[in-house]
């Protein structure tokens, strides 16, 4: 755009606010230069790492689970996109997709910070300030479930027989694979992780899910027309489903045993689950395009070595 051709512009856009366009254009001539600093805001982010020990190493675990929530809000940030816009495209959603997967790529191969980056001493000093917090209680990790598939692929499989795919969304929160982290099916008990974590977040999982359950990204791919669903796309979606549901799942399970086996005996999470079990992706079994699974893909799933 020429310089005539921009001021006529600005000129319009003030005039169709009924805004004085000249005090816009002397506030420009006093206004301060924008800075690195102020934009990213380095000085509020560097304040965010609140640590509850003396433990130099604590604040390593701190920020880099600050890093994977930014890494998974901008997972959700994308999928809000390719979620609510009408009229999705085959190629919209391979290019939405490709974010996602790059952004989960990521996690999953920076995890090692966490899986060999602290001293296991110190961090079985610091984790027990910790109880009863939990990762488990991630909210950004739970919505990206609601964005991506039907909530029928996140209910127990033994009880899906049971419910045979009649149930309402507020039934098979009852059975959501999570509850199994932290509800004593024979008392009906849940601990105070799952307590805490229901109680702040629930209703808002439920307003979800419910919003998405016809236009998830699941939904997004069985409402295109057949020739855009193309190889590629479908390869994409297998390979996001098995980074965030198997890959992330078995270095995240790794490092548990890598901290929580260290030493003589196994030792109980700082959110109370049956961890090693509860963790591992070949019990959860969760995902999130199981119909564009084979069957040996079915059988394999979450079974695959690091
Ligand atoms: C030394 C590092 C870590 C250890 C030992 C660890 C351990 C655990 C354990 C034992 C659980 C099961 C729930 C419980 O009983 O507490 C869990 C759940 C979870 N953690 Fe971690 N964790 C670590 C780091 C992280 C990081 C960096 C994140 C990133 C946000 C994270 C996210 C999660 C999530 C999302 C769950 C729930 C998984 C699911 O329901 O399938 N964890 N973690």
């Amino acid at each position: 755009m020429t310089r005539d051709e921009i001021l006529s512009k600005i000129e319009e856009k003030y005039k169709q606010q009924e805004q004085p366009m000249d005090t816009y254009l002397e506030g420009l001539l006093h206004a301060k230069a924008i800075n690195y600093w102020d934009y990213i805001q380095v000085d509020a982010l560097f304040s965010l790492q609140k640590t509850r020990t003396d433990f130099p190493d604590e604040v390593i675990f701190v920020m880099y689970h600050q890093v994977t929530e930014l890494l998974l809000k901008l997972v959700t940030h994308e999928l809000e996109q390719a979620t609510v816009a009408e009229g999705v495209t085959g190629s919209m959603l391979y290019e939405k997709i490709k974010r996602v997967q790059r952004y989960t790529e990521v996690a999953q191969l920076s995890f090692d910070v966490m899986r060999e980056g602290m001293d296991p001493e110190q961090y079985n000093q610091f984790r027990h300030t910790l109880t009863p917090a939990s990762g488990f209680q991630s909210a950004t990790f739970r919505e990206i479930e609601f964005y991506c598939t039907d909530m029928w692929n996140l209910v127990y499989t033994h009880k899906k027989e049971e419910l045979k795919n009649s149930a309402d969304i507020d039934e098979m929160f009852n059975w959501i694979y999570w509850q199994a982290a932290g509800i004593d099916r024979k008392t009906g008990k849940k601990s105070l992780t799952l307590q805490q974590f229901e109680e702040k977040y629930l209703d808002g999982f439920k307003s979800l899910a419910k919003k998405y359950q016809s236009r998830n990204l699941w939904q997004q791919f069985v409402q295109l027309p057949e020739e855009e669903k193309t190889d590629e796309l479908i390869a994409l979606m297998k390979d996001f489903d098995q980074t965030f549901n198997v890959k992330w799942p078995l270095v995240h399970l790794r490092t548990a045993e890598h901290y929580l086996e260290h030493g003589q005996e196994v030792k109980a999470a700082t959110g109370g689950s049956d961890w090693k079990k509860y963790l591992h992706p070949m019990y959860q079994r969760r995902m999130f395009f199981p119909e564009l699974l084979s069957q040996e893909e079915l059988d394999n799933w979450g079974k695959d070595p690091l």
